[in-house]
């Protein structure tokens, strides 16, 4: 998957230039790409193993190098063939890039004893003619380092520093690099944008001319040209933005040649099936096929609690079900997924072994290869709210395109332990009137998520006259940029009131309603 992950075999079509970031296990790697993109400028991510391949195809004329948790004397840091240093493209050196550079151009680094510095400090810019142009004095940046630069080398010079750091920004101009010994792309570096636009805008001269709202046609297109005049492509439909999106793109190009097919795994919300069937059978007039398999979902999964258990159950049987499907579909060659550019960069992660996977997602490479098609892949380098603007253009509604996102397995990792229809029911009628009250109200513009869980834990209520011992219903609300991190958000009182009433009153199951004031981290979004 890594290899296939990087190289693109299904981007169906080749981005040039632009920036090419090298992950070195960061933590913010997205945030540097999406960060770029925002300055209208492509960027792509790889890992250092995989750069001048990449670099070769990309032909970029930006390099960063991110930051990462090693220290560059660790016997595995990452490294990277330090030919890239010798193409004349402009780099940056973010935090571990930086020191990786100074390594790597006569310098030399400080080991994390003596130099690690976590947290807010204050940049003092000594030279703003081009980099820290425009730059203030005094403004806060986000250093997160053990090692740090002592030394370094020929051509470079010092730029901007912080109190406890004389080399918080370095360069050299001749050569076009330079290094930030502090995170640019996080919000807390108040001119991190502006440096990054310095240096991608102003030193690198990228075009920015990167805009996916205006994707459409080219995308349309790409697809044309991949799938051919003949060719058949099947895509599993989820009803989530992703899917659909990717479903109108590849209905536009070949019409009735794309045949979707949605699995009810019965672990839905209340009403999305209907809503996939209106919009896509009805409205778009797509070839949809919805297949009901809520029972053999549910009776994989009866007795089984551990969530990655469940995850991987999911998983499988959806493969199968969509497997055994698709073969109704005798011509078709090719199989389309929603598959979005941080499914594929985790993947190359958690493959090069930079970043660890907290939670197995279902929807990343789970397709069986004997099934042998080709992958259309219209989204694969997009980001989710690139994909967002995407569907705009293409006139699909704004109730989903801007939906909150909603897991793979479904309600399933939201109802704890095992899963059964006893509980899933009334946490469907819950999660419904969560949604309503939020919005029709419009609240949910400042949320990311909203939705409720089920724990099962009996507690005592009372209700009417009578003594209950019943489950608990948990309310979660949270407000996030990209679900890395998230904080926990609470609505009007009146409003939050209303939604307890309502599920107290209206649904039978659940004796207490509880909201989760929990952030990300160290609590995930999703509670299993
Ligand atoms: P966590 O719970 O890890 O969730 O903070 C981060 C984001 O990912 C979604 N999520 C999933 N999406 N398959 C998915 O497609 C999954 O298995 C899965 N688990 C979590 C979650 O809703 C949140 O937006």
């Amino acid at each position: 998957m890594s290899q296939q992950a990087d190289q693109g075999s299904s981007v169906v079509e080749e981005v040039s230039g632009g920036v090419l970031i090298i992950d070195f296990g960061a933590q913010y790697c997205q945030l540097i790409a999406r960060r770029i993109r925002e300055l209208g400028v492509y960027s792509r991510i790889t890992v250092p193993e995989r750069a001048m391949f990449t670099l070769k195809h990309m032909r970029p004329k930006a390099i960063i190098l991110s930051g990462g948790p090693c220290s560059v004397y660790a016997h595995d840091a990452p490294s990277l063939d330090a030919e890239i240093l010798a193409q004349g493209i402009p780099v940056l050196g973010i935090c571990y890039g930086l020191q990786w550079l100074a390594e790597h151009t006569g310098g030399s680094v400080l080991p994390a004893e003596k130099g690690a510095e976590y947290g807010r400090t204050e940049l003092q810019p000594t030279d703003t003619q081009d980099l820290l142009k425009g730059v203030r004095q005094d403004g806060i940046v986000w250093m997160s380092h053990g090692d740090k630069v002592q030394k370094l080398g020929p051509g470079f010079e010092v730029m901007a520093k912080s109190k406890p750091c004389p080399f918080a920004v370095v360069g050299d101009r001749k050569r076009k690099m330079f290094g930030l010994q502090f995170h640019p792309e996080v919000n807390h570096t108040v001119d991190g944008q502006r440096i990054l636009e310095n240096f991608v805008l102003g030193i690198a001269k990228c075009d920015n001319d990167w805009n996916p709202g205006n994707l459409a046609e080219r995308k349309v297109q790409a697809v044309k040209d991949l799938v051919g005049e003949t060719g058949e492509v099947v895509l599993g439909l989820s009803g989530g933005v992703d899917s659909s999106v990717a479903a109108v793109l590849v209905h536009r190009a070949i019409g009735n040649r794309l045949h979707c097919v949605f699995v009810d795994n019965g672990l839905l919300r209340q009403g999305e099936r209907e809503g996939v069937e209106e919009l896509f059978r009805d409205h778009y007039h797509m070839d949809l096929k919805v297949v009901d398999a809520a029972d053999r979902f549910l009776s994989e999964l009866a007795g089984v609690s551990e969530p990655e258990k469940k995850r991987k159950i999911i998983g499988r049987v959806f493969v199968e079900i969509f497997e055994e499907e698709s073969k109704d579909y005798k011509n078709a060659n090719f199989l389309g997924q929603g598959t979005l550019y941080p499914d594929v960069i985790e993947s190359v992660a958690a493959h090069g072994g930079a970043t660890s996977t907290i939670k197995s997602h279902h929807n990343v490479g789970g397709l069986p290869e004997h099934m042998n098609m080709q992958l259309v892949e219209p989204l694969r380098d997009l980001f989710k709210d690139e994909v967002r603007a995407l569907g705009r253009e293409l006139g699909l509604p704004a109730s989903l395109v801007d939906r909150q996102p909603f897991p793979g397995p479904g309600l399933a990792v939201r109802c704890l332990g095992d899963v059964s229809l006893a509980k899933l029911e009334p946490l469907r009628q819950a999660d419904a009137i969560v949604r309503e009250e939020i919005e029709s109200r419009d609240l949910h513009k400042d949320l990311w998520q909203y939705f409720a869980v089920y724990v099962p834990q009996k507690t005592v209520g009372v209700k009417g006259d009578a003594r209950v011992y019943q489950d608990v219903c948990i309310v979660r609300l949270v407000s996030s940029q990209d679900a890395m991190t998230a904080d926990w958000e609470t609505l009007p009182t009146d409003v939050m009131r209303r939604v307890s009433n309502r599920i107290l009153n209206e649904v039978d199951g659940f004796a207490r309603v509880c909201l989760d004031i929990s952030s990300k981290p160290p609590g995930t979004i999703e509670w299993e």
